[in-house]
């Protein structure tokens, strides 16, 4: 693969100089550097990547041995090896698929859970399953990373489709935010769903027992209004929720990759089973293109090799998710977790330090709110933020259309934008109309100079249905998993965030009165004394 990467960095140095919009004078570039996959198209014909390092990238993907991996995943094999896991969300949205993870069908268990959920989901949609009070008018989903973000931001996205009780996430373990989420809500009409793979992460059983504590004041029996989505059932009997109320997963789904099963439950209720099982109808579709379409026309792996060149090659250290599209605001803080999570890692599978950077960070916010906030670095900044701009041909209020209209017109005409740029000629017959002349227009011109040449990829769908939202996702799993697999690190496990979650363990006594320990630094010692003072 080295010989690969450096023909990949001479390229890179090779075309640095050239404008991307030069690669429009061939007039089948469009069409030559975009995919589809149904009527989802991928268009990265605004990059800087021509013939020859598009050929080069693929070189890479092979080598990596991307296609054997993507069978290995498929397949159930311990792909994530430092915890000796299979990795297999991709079965949760494949019910009738046969998979076994060591010589055991775990397909039938798959199957149950999912019944499981679709009739809970329809017993709370439709008043079988009440509250103390008559029916469910809210559900509470307790849970925080890939216990939250999943449902939190798939609910927002499906907001049109929502015909269940209303849905509320808490999360942070600040007060704040569950106090923020119960109040003006009745506790007797109120389902609490503690979602958390592990039902040990401190975060969400200090909300939950907030929650069981707050419902108690005024229903007899909180926990027959509670439901639990985890692995550990004996902690969540230990908690009172009675085993039919649990939803269970294997370890084989990672936190970041559970919105497709249980963690999925509060998503099912707000929508439906049948427009879940959409959902996840257009996550298994995703897949199989993933497993079966040419690298050339492989969205994900067209996407993967589009971030490598960015990152990697190139060195760009962040890119932007841009959804124009205001009911995937949450999409960014999902793909953080999803790629950062799963890509930010410093060793290789062997354990040898990683000789690449790996996952950028991924940052972002929907269009158009971000024009008028940080998209004057994006196109003036000395960095370059490759941008991913996500947008849907019509949205769900056709009695608005020309406002979706002019999302559109500002979407397309921000790709365009940063690629064209605005030369200094060009800046100077604009500082000229508005009446400079001499060293001041000279000046002035130079302020309104874009440099143009600034890369970026458009994913377009019809309309944000259940069914695009899972094929989106699922889009964006395999591209980090493609990413992973040629960066050679490890994309499933997550040992990163152990220490602060140790040490955090270790600063809870002080924070509740013990002394501060001698051999904490002076910094924390200086911040703990100061909470002391105004506590
Ligand atoms: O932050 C680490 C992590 O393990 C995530 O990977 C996971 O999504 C989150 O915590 C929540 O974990 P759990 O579902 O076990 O509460």
């Amino acid at each position: 693969m080295e010989e690969i990467w450096r023909r990949l960095d001479a390229k890179a140095r090779a075309v640095a100089e050239r404008p991307i919009a030069a690669l429009f004078e061939d007039p089948s570039r469009a069409g030559s550097f975009s995919a589809r996959m149904g009527d989802m198209l991928l268009d990265f014909s605004k990059t800087n990547i021509d013939a020859e390092a598009l050929e080069l990238l693929i070189d890479l993907a092979d080598a990596a041995g991307v296609a054997a991996c993507r069978e290995a995943m498929f397949s159930g094999e311990k792909i994530n090896e430092t915890e000796g896991r299979a990795v297999l969300h991709t079965a949760l949205r494949n019910p009738s698929a046969s998979i076994a993870v060591d010589g055991v069908d775990v397909m039938p268990g798959v199957r149950r859970t999912l019944a499981r959920m679709r009739d809970f989901a329809d017993a709370v949609r439709g008043g079988a399953f009440v509250g103390q009070g008559g029916p469910i008018t809210d559900v509470v989903n307790i849970g925080i990373g890939g216990s939250d973000l999943g449902p939190a931001m798939a609910c927002l996205a499906l907001a049109p489709y929502h015909d269940g009780p209303r849905c509320h996430f808490v999360s942070n373990v600040d007060a704040a935010h569950i106090a923020d989420t119960l109040n003006g809500l009745d506790p007797e009409t109120t389902l609490v769903i503690v979602a958390s793979k592990t039902f040990t992460t401190v975060e969400t059983m200090t909300n939950a027992r907030t929650a069981r504590d707050w419902m108690a004041g005024r229903v007899k029996d909180p926990a027959a209004q509670f439901a639990a989505l985890s692995s550990a059932t004996d902690r969540t009997s230990e908690f009172g929720i009675a085993p039919g109320r649990v939803f269970g997963f294997e370890d084989w789904v990672g936190g970041r990759y559970s919105i497709w099963g249980p963690i999925g439950l509060s998503l099912t209720i707000a929508i439906g089973p049948e427009r879940f099982d959409a959902f996840l109808g257009g996550g298994a579709a995703m897949d199989a293109h993933f497993r079966v379409a040419p690298f050339r026309q492989n969205l994900p792996v067209l996407l993967a090799l589009v971030g490598i060149w960015h990152a990697q090659v190139l060195g760009h250290a962040t890119r932007a998710v841009l959804p124009y599209d205001q009911r995937l605001a949450r999409l960014p803080a999902y793909l953080q977790q999803l790629e950062m999570e799963s890509n930010g890692k410093g060793v290789t599978m062997d354990g040898t330090p990683a000789t690449r950077p790996t996952g950028p960070v991924v940052w972002g916010e929907p269009g158009t709110n971000g024009q008028h906030a940080f998209y004057q670095l994006l196109h003036q900044g000395t960095q370059v933020v490759p941008c991913e701009f996500l947008v849907a041909a019509r949205g769900h209020e056709p009695q608005l259309a020309h406002h979706h209209r002019l999302l559109l017109a500002n979407a397309l005409a921000q790709s365009k934008a940063l690629m064209r740029g605005r030369s200094l000629e060009e800046a100077r017959a604009l500082a000229e109309t508005a009446g400079f002349r001499g060293k001041e227009l000279d000046r002035q011109a130079r302020h309104r100079v874009f440099p143009g040449n600034r890369p970026s990829t458009t994913l377009i769908y019809p309309q944000l249905t259940p069914a695009v939202l899972g094929r989106i996702v699922a889009l964006y799993e395999h591209r980090v998993f493609t990413e992973g697999v040629i960066l050679g690190i490890n994309s499933f496990d997550q040992w990163g965030v152990e220490l602060g979650k140790e040490l955090a363990t270790s600063l809870a006594p002080v924070l509740d009165g013990a002394p501060i320990p001698e051999e904490l630094d002076g910094s924390t010692r200086a911040l703990l004394r100061f909470v002391a003072e105004h506590d």
